[in-house]
């Protein structure tokens, strides 16, 4: 289950628009109700402005109608940044794969990925 959503966000890379970095990352999320929603980086010449596949891929979920619960799992083909990390701590997914620096595919909870997060009470 969570290797296929892996294997969806390598395919998606492809579609990733990263002239600057030439960094193509891909992200797919996955419904607790079985809808899958696919992500990659989205760059701009005004550099920070560039986002990531993990908030592209969770942002269409969001329009789709998704909120903080609705969804399983993520497959990312990169080690996910801290700000991402902070969005998958903050929509309570399960699961999050995806390659590490060693090259193997690995799975975490959002807790795992940000020990002692931030929360606004
Ligand atoms: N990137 C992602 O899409 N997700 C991450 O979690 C890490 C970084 C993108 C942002 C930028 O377009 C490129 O990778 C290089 O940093």
């Amino acid at each position: 289950m969570t290797d296929e959503l892996y294997e969806r966000a390598v395919a998606v890379a492809e579609r990733a628009y990263a002239p600057y970095s030439q960094y193509l990352v891909g992200a797919a999320v996955r419904t607790r109700d079985g809808r899958v929603f696919e992500g990659v980086n989205v760059e701009s010449a005004a550099y920070p402005l560039g986002i990531c596949a993990e908030k592209a891929a969770i942002s269409r979920a969001v329009v789709d109608g998704c909120r903080p619960g609705d969804i399983e799992a993520i497959g990312i083909t990169a080690s996910p940044c801290g700000g991402c990390r902070q969005w998958l701590y903050e929509f309570r997914l399960d699961r999050v794969t995806f390659r590490n620096r060693a090259g193997e595919i690995v799975t975490y909870s959002p807790a795992e990925l940000l020990p002692e997060t931030w929360e606004l009470d």
